[in-house]
């Protein structure tokens, strides 16, 4: 209570701590993230999207031997069961990917042998098949989306690289599967953020791994979150020119309308997450098309507009959905793709914490501060005006 008597509300959470983790920390101030203790700028640069995912499940760097193990149930895990393909062919054209992606994770429940087994290890097991399982669902949407048809996937392939050949049916430019294998690591983990918050909510309940992944993806969807990305590329789009960029930037915040992939909760500086994205966007210019150049001049511009107005001011700072956009364009993914994409990278994260969470697990019930009416006579229907 406050010294007017009332309770302290905390919109949005701000400023609330909901539990212990040993998963990620994210240093706001400092502009620091770290998975497990390693910081981002060395996994991005050494690691893959396996090894991270091994890393945040386990909590540990893989031995070779390990590793080629969880590689293997990750590989032999990537076949759809035709009732999940059938799931994306009556649904992938008729909305938006992220509402596929929801009923198709949703319904992986069905094939799950022994629902009622809660035990870590089996938990552990369901998350390498989620982490599998979704980016075999989330090439496959993006290919009936285009008209294509399911594509086994292909063992000898890494997990980016099989990602690009189920979604576009040709073995992937090397290059390319190790970009969007960086945007993986990238996307991974970030502790409590809205989505990973939605999972822990719906599994402190006791609901399964499923229920708890689906809640996760359907928080992930709106523009405030997992959707920035789409939304940021949208409005590079809709500026067109690079030097249209500063008076659609002016208009924009003299309208009092949000830049999309600017500001956090957390980072109160740049994100690290964006200072990787962007030096690699920078250093894949030469071979580019025109689109990617524009599109980059366009972010720059943007960039020095936003740092200049709301940076050092505000706090406002690029995160990691402003780079991202003109990244996914050059290794020729669609717009509606991006946020499918980042569910499919942040499923380890999703999973991890909510074993973690179960281990010491206490219901989510917070309370609201009741302003409304009280003590009113029930009037029968017939008698209301
Ligand atoms: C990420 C985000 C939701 C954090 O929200 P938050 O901590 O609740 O902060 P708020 O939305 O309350 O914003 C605080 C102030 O900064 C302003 N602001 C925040 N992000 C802004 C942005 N991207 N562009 C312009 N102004 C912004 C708000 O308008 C608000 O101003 P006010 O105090 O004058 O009303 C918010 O910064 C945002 O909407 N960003 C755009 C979406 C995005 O990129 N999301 C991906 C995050 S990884």
């Amino acid at each position: 209570m406050t010294e007017t008597g009332l309770p302290q509300i905390s919109q949005g959470l701000d400023g609330i701590y909901i539990a212990e983790s040993s998963i990620c920390k994210v240093d706001g101030i400092a502009g620091r993230l770290y998975y497990r203790g390693y910081s981002i700028d060395q996994l991005a640069k050494n690691s893959t999207y396996e090894e991270v995912c091994y890393l945040i499940l386990y909590g540990k760097l893989p031995t070779a031997i390990e590793l080629a193990e969880f590689n293997k149930k990750l590989v032999d895990a990537r076949p759809l069961p035709p009732m999940i393909i059938d799931v994306i062919n009556e649904f992938a054209n008729k909305q938006d990917p992220m509402d596929t992606l929801r009923s198709a994770v949703s319904s992986l429940s069905a094939y799950d042998t022994d629902m009622n087994d809660s035990s870590e290890a089996a938990n552990l097991d369901r998350s390498i098949n989620l982490i599998s399982k979704l980016g075999s669902i989330v090439a496959t949407i993006g290919r009936y989306m285009n008209g294509g048809k399911y594509i086994e996937p292909n063992p000898s392939m890494t997990h980016t690289e099989n990602f690009l050949y189920m979604l576009n049916g040709k073995a992937p430019d090397k290059k390319d599967a190790e970009l969007l294998d960086l945007m993986f690591v990238l996307h991974a983990e970030h502790s409590s953020n809205a989505s990973t918050f939605s999972t822990l909510v719906a599994g402190s309940t006791l609901a399964d791994l499923y229920s708890a992944v689906t809640s996760g993806i359907a928080a992930l969807k709106g523009p405030l979150h997992g959707g920035a990305d789409e939304a940021a590329l949208k409005m590079m789009r809709a500026i067109g020119n690079p030097d249209n960029t500063e008076k659609y930037i002016n208009d924009a915040l003299a309208g009092k309308r949000k830049i999309m992939g600017f500001g956090h909760r957390v980072y109160k500086t740049y994100d690290p997450r964006a200072t990787i994205i962007k030096e690699d966007l920078l250093a894949l210019q030469e071979n580019q098309s025109e689109d990617v150049k524009t599109l980059t001049k366009i972010a720059l511009r943007a960039e020095t507009m936003m740092i200049e107005k709301l940076g050092k001011s505000h706090g406002i700072w690029p995160n990691i959905d402003f780079f991202a956009g003109p990244i996914y364009v050059s290794i020729g993914i669609q717009m509606e793709m991006f946020t499918p994409i980042f569910a499919a990278s942040r499923i380890v994260g999703w999973c991890s914490h909510m074993m973690e969470y179960w281990k010491n697990n206490r219901i989510f019930r917070p309370l609201e501060y009741y302003v409304g009416p009280s003590g009113l006579d029930y009037v029968p229907i017939k008698e209301r005006k």
